[in-house]
């Protein structure tokens, strides 16, 4: 459990594949929220914890199964607010005297459904059917078929005549739909209601989680030396930078060069923090290393594992140099750190299994400083906005740690390299130019290993063919391709091949993940 001290809310997670998207929702609405598979929660992680309002999340299992989640009894009696979503109604209307009836296919409902209000209003629907009905989201089996004492109903659907429920006197609430997903357009007011009648006042911001965090390094490192592989990404940046505001001199940064960075990367970056933020940065050029080794190396898996052994290894023998160096920073995620009970497993970790110096804590026996791992992905943005990192820097689209040997298929070669950077600088300019960039997650050019024939002027030409891909996301786990106009894939067609030599053909990739991946390897 971690020590912040602002109101706390306290998510029981049942294993709903959307539980995450309900601290998302909070977060927006500045309450601090932490997630916690049923099984962990106990009475005394309860005091411990002491949480202003609970949410029972969705969850997979029937409540009509013997043996299945529960939350502790203790949890009724805090006195505090609880919200059940969905699974979370039914344990809660079976804990408190009512009663659930298993699954038949004519009562089950999935995917949108409509909600329309009772007589009485109520403070938690705030703001809800200001036209006669609500959209809403459902995904149930089960349904609950009698109301715990003390329960009334307050909105209704054709498959769900206990949609929305509560005890007033307890400030219990209990819905069958899902306010945290999309396809429930309002359910965001939903949340916002639910926390503030449980009086949180939105202390949870960026600037007040800097000072607190600012405070707890200090704390925990002491005088000791830090170190952080810094990629230029955000998370190691904002990490580095937030540590550095922390203890000042005594982190060093390293930034490996593996010869695979975009043109101008490794200016930019270590440019930005040696020189605008004042911090201690080694630029370790190990070009020849990670190049030289990946000589006439085409299979992408060996390449992966050859660059992650060449890195660790880089990494390894520059922090040997720091002296006093007791601690390595990281920038793990709270989705990473999530101990979901959710039957999709926690995505983020999958991501970024290659990029992290994983392992290496213990082989150097360094002990761990990862200051964002309370935060969401947008949350360490505004935190980076707020250490103030250059917006451009903040809203970088993510780059992998093999860097450009995965935009490489077949083997990797400088002359490749060069022409790739070049082709890759030009579409994002584009892009820019366009104004597209924020709107989408991942772009990039890719080399293919082939060469096609041309003409240009009066001659033949026999150049490398080009990919362009890019994508929009949410987590990079799924994607769809990103609809450019033929005018702007055509403009920049012709840009590529005008400007970059040994390029005579573009081609735009229209795969989305699955079946494709994000990157061509
Ligand atoms: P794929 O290609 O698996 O990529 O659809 C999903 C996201 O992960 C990034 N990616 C990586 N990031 N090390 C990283 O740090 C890697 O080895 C790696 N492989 C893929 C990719 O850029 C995309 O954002």
């Amino acid at each position: 459990m971690t020590q912040i001290s602002h109101d706390r809310l306290l998510i029981i997670d049942f294993g709903s594949q959307v539980t995450q998207l309900i601290a998302r929702r909070l977060r927006e609405l500045n309450v601090y929220c932490e997630i916690h598979p049923y099984q962990n929660v106990d009475e005394t992680f309860l005091k411990t914890f002491s949480p202003k309002a609970v949410i029972f999340s969705g969850g997979p299992d029937s409540v009509v199964r013997e043996g299945s989640p529960r939350p502790p009894k203790a949890v009724y009696d805090l006195g505090v607010p609880i919200l059940g979503i969905c699974y979370g109604q039914q344990v809660m209307m079976q804990d408190l005297g009512g009663t659930v009836e298993a699954g038949e296919s004519h009562t089950a409902e999935f995917g949108r459904a409509y909600v329309t209000p009772a007589d009485q209003r109520i403070d938690l629907l705030a703001g809800w059917f200001l036209e006669e009905r609500e959209q809403v989201w459902m995904s149930h089996g089960d349904h609950v078929s009698k109301l715990a004492p003390g329960f009334e109903v307050y909105g209704t659907s054709p498959g769900a005549p206990f949609a929305i429920t509560a005890d007033l006197s307890r400030n219990f609430f209990a819905v069958q739909f899902h306010p945290e997903v999309h396809h429930t357009p309002n359910g965001a007011t939903l949340y916002e209601n639910f926390v503030r009648l449980a009086g949180f006042t939105g202390d949870w911001t960026m600037s007040a989680y800097r000072d607190e965090m600012v405070k707890s390094i200090r704390e925990q490192v002491g005088d000791a030396k830090v170190i952080c592989a810094l990629s230029g990404g955000v998370d190691s940046s904002v990490a580095a930078a937030l540590i550095h505001e922390a203890i000042g001199e005594n982190l060093t940064c390293v930034f490996v060069d593996h010869g695979l960075l975009r043109l101008n990367e490794a200016e930019e970056v270590v440019g930005m923090f040696r020189d605008h933020m004042n911090l201690s940065v080694i630029h370790a050029q190990e070009q020849e290393l990670f190049l030289g080794e990946l000589e006439g190396v085409s299979d992408p898996e060996t390449k992966r594992k050859i660059i992650g052994r060449l890195f660790i290894d880089v990494f390894q023998k520059y922090a040997d140099q720091i002296e006093g160096a007791e601690f390595l920073a990281q920038g793990t995620l709270y989705p990473d750190v999530i101990e979901s009970v959710s039957f999709s497993g926690g995505p983020s970790v999958t991501i970024k299994s290659h990029h992290n110096v994983g392992g290496l804590p213990e082989k150097m026996g360094l002990k761990l400083v990862e200051p964002l791992r309370e935060l969401f992905k947008d949350e360490v943005r505004a935190l980076g906005r707020d250490l103030g990192l250059p917006a451009s820097f903040i809203g970088r689209h993510p780059f992998p740690g093999p860097g450009l040997a995965i935009r490489c298929p077949g083997e990797i070669t400088r002359e490749k390299l060069e022409i790739l950077r070049k082709a890759d600088a030009v579409y994002i300019d584009q892009i820019r130019k366009h104004d597209l960039y924020d709107e989408i997650w991942q772009a990039f050019a890719a080399i293919l290993p082939m060469r096609t024939v041309g003409v240009m002027g009066d001659g033949r030409t026999y150049d490398y063919a080009l990919a362009l891909r890019a994508v929009t996301s949410v987590d990079g786990m799924t994607a769809d391709y990103y609809p450019f106009s033929h005018e702007f894939l055509g403009e920049t067609s012709t840009r590529i091949i005008n400007e970059v030599k040994g390029v005579n053909r573009v081609f735009y990739d229209c795969t989305s993940k699955p079946p494709g991946t994000i990157e061509l390897e």
